[in-house]
């Protein structure tokens, strides 16, 4: 069979705000593939674990993270509204809650613990398995498909992720400053690549975007090329 009627595994690590989740969804729309933010799964985990008092932005209790994590089934729901899919932790729909400040301030914590990334990684390659998939994260190049066709290592200013983020959160009416909006987006850079645990790193065979000043138009140029390219060979 041939790569251009196979279907692919297409993975997407890179630096937080970057436009990965928007980039990994009109990749999938265009080819007729599933996305995946695997964010939006370490966000469920952590918004699980604010509700239940086992993490706070002062503090976090690894333990009890750990005992709560055989009580949270994460799916995906398709939104036809959002054309993209909704978070859901034991059939509620968490989507809003995992995007607030509070999640982001907490999530690298918790993304952290080994029992976390393990549950997380397994159901990762579940929903990959079947290949056709475009998937975000940090380590999805690396560890969850290190075997994906197509690696791409995503990367922007930090402050033009910061202004970015910002219009985002105020746009919806979240009362956020723009200093610790680029706090956030620093500090979460260095817990992302110093953590034991699979930090984040370009695989070798990644290819890199940085998308500073790029439109989303020109970005989807620049990753047909790369994909037509590679469905010829
Ligand atoms: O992509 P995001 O900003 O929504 O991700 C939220 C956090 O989850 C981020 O700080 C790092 C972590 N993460 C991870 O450790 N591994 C992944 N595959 C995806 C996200």
């Amino acid at each position: 069979m041939s790569k251009l009627t196979k279907k692919i595994v297409i993975a997407i690590d890179g630096f937080s705000s970057c436009g990965k989740s928007t980039f990994a969804k009109a990749i999938a729309a265009r080819l007729g593939y599933i996305f995946i933010d695997t964010g939006a799964m370490y966000r469920a985990v952590t918004l699980c674990a604010i509700n239940q008092g086992a993490v706070s932005e002062d503090l976090v209790n690894e333990q009890a993270v750990v005992a709560l994590l055989d009580g949270v089934d994460i799916s995906f729901k398709f939104n036809s509204e959002r054309e993209a899919s909704d978070v859901y932790v034991n059939g509620e729909c968490v989507e809003d809650q995992i995007r607030s400040i509070e999640v982001s301030n907490c999530v690298s914590r918790i993304s952290s613990i080994r029992e976390v990334r393990e549950k997380l990684v397994a159901l990762q390659q579940q929903m990959g398995r079947d290949r056709g998939v475009v998937m975000d994260g940090r380590d999805i190049g690396t560890v969850v498909f290190p075997d994906a066709e197509l690696k791409i290592f995503m990367t922007a200013d930090a402050k033009v992720r910061a202004e970015r983020r910002y219009a985002e959160l105020t746009a919806k009416g979240d009362k956020v400053t723009m200093e610790e909006i680029l706090e956030n987006v620093i500090s979460r850079d260095k817990a992302d690549m110093t953590r034991a645990i699979s930090p984040l790193r370009q695989a070798e065979d990644a290819v890199v975007l940085d998308n500073s000043y790029m439109s989303v138009e020109e970005q989807m140029e620049w990753f047909m090329e790369r994909y037509e390219s590679l469905v010829k060979e």
